[in-house]
């Protein structure tokens, strides 16, 4: 039996098979149960290190909607949420440029910050909105916790300190990740059918 079907009752439904989104291919890659898992890991992580610090997670939309949900929820802690838009991504590729940060409500100076981001990729996105955050800002701390890395493709000194999974160069979809738009709404999360 596979491990969705053990895990996982709404997962039994779904199949094995290649879904498609706009005009491309994309296989199942990680199960809910693996992701549901890694996220209370990570939680619990965040937690541990941030008992007494209220921290500010600061969200970045749209791809992290529903890593934050389900990381937060499992976060038994007092912290507060900010919610930001970057962009460098068009389609598959980046554009290596950010291309608009819609900002912050409320200001993190002095603040512990927790950024939640999907996936950092080429760390385009992450190093700027970071320089940003820290010349406008001043933080007292800032951290990334990241659902997802491409260790090959990083192109920046960044420290991960909250990282769910290291993967390789694949474009992945579902669970908050997209493919022009389509695919958010993914439970779980499949990779481009070379
Ligand atoms: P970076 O600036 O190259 O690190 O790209 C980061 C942003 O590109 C992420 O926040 C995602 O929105 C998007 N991105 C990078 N890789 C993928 C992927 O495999 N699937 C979907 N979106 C991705
Ligand atoms: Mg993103």
């Amino acid at each position: 039996m596979k491990e969705d079907q053990q895990t996982d009752e709404q997962t039994v439904k779904l199949t094995q098979d290649p879904i498609t989104l706009h005009d491309k291919k994309f296989t199942p890659f990680i199960s809910q149960h693996k992701i549901q898992s890694k996220v209370r890991e990570l939680a619990d992580k965040i937690s541990f290190d941030h008992n007494n610090t209220n921290p500010v997670f600061i969200i970045v939309l749209k791809g992290a909607f529903m890593f934050a949900s389900d990381l937060l929820k499992n976060a038994s802690i007092p912290c507060e949420t900010e919610f930001v838009r970057i962009k460098s991504y068009d389609g598959m590729q980046t554009t290596g440029e950010v291309k608009e940060i819609v900002g912050l409500q409320r200001s993190a100076k002095d603040r512990h910050v927790v950024i939640v981001e999907d996936i950092v990729d080429t760390g385009t996105t992450m190093n700027h909105f970071i320089n940003s955050l820290n010349k406008l800002h001043t933080p007292r701390t800032v951290q990334i916790a990241s659902l997802f890395v491409k260790p090959q493709l990083i192109q920046y000194d960044l420290q991960i300190d909250y990282c769910g999974f290291e993967i390789g160069n694949d474009f992945i979809v579902g669970y908050g990740l997209d493919y022009n738009e389509l695919g958010r709404n993914l439970p779980r999360v499949y990779k481009l059918k070379q």
